[in-house]
């Protein structure tokens, strides 16, 4: 019988709801470490994507707990990807990946959203990660990166 991480196995995807946004807010402020972050994170945030975008904001589950999460929003037929965050004890089992695919998926099933924006830092996994998936830089500070979306 192949070996299934007990973590990975566990993991369920859903949308939030604004009952979820306490939770999904304290779970970015333990996880979210850069300055930036660090200050325009805030409640009214998550309030603000939950209540306007939901359909473009997922989260990870493990039981009743959120250990992931995933916001972005469209405006004007052009998407943007947002916040995105996992519990250190579950990172690295493709919850992010996972998080990434459905927002792509959704962003893809609006005919016309053309192109994804993400606004990124020039030092971090998450360049080399979006590049992997199809992500390309589009300035010189590589902090804006673009990703087109296609018909699969
Ligand atoms: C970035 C983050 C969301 C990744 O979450 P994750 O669930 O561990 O990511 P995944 O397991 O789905 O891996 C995604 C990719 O990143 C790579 N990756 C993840 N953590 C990595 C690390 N520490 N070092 C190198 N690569 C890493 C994986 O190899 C994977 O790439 P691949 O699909 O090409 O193999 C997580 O590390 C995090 O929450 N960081 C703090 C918050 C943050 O910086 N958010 C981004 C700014 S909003």
């Amino acid at each position: 019988m192949p070996y299934i991480c007990e973590k990975k196995a566990m993991i369920q995807y859903s949308t939030p709801s604004l009952k979820d946004a306490k939770e999904i807010y304290l779970l970015g402020t333990c996880e979210f470490n850069w300055i930036y972050e660090k200050i325009a994170w805030e409640l009214s945030v998550v309030e603000w994507y939950i209540k306007y975008h939901r359909s473009y904001c997922f989260i990870a589950l493990k039981g009743d707990s959120i250990v992931g999460f995933h916001f972005s929003f469209v405006e004007d037929d052009i998407g943007y990807m947002g916040w995105v965050a996992v519990n250190k004890e579950y990172r690295r089992y493709n919850i992010a990946n996972q998080l990434l695919d459905m927002t792509l998926e959704k962003m893809r099933s609006n005919k016309n959203i053309l192109n994804v924006y993400a606004h990124v830092r020039n030092d971090n996994i998450v360049n080399s990660w979006l590049k992997r998936r199809g992500f390309v830089d589009i300035n010189q500070q590589k902090v804006e990166m673009k990703y087109t979306l296609k018909e699969k």
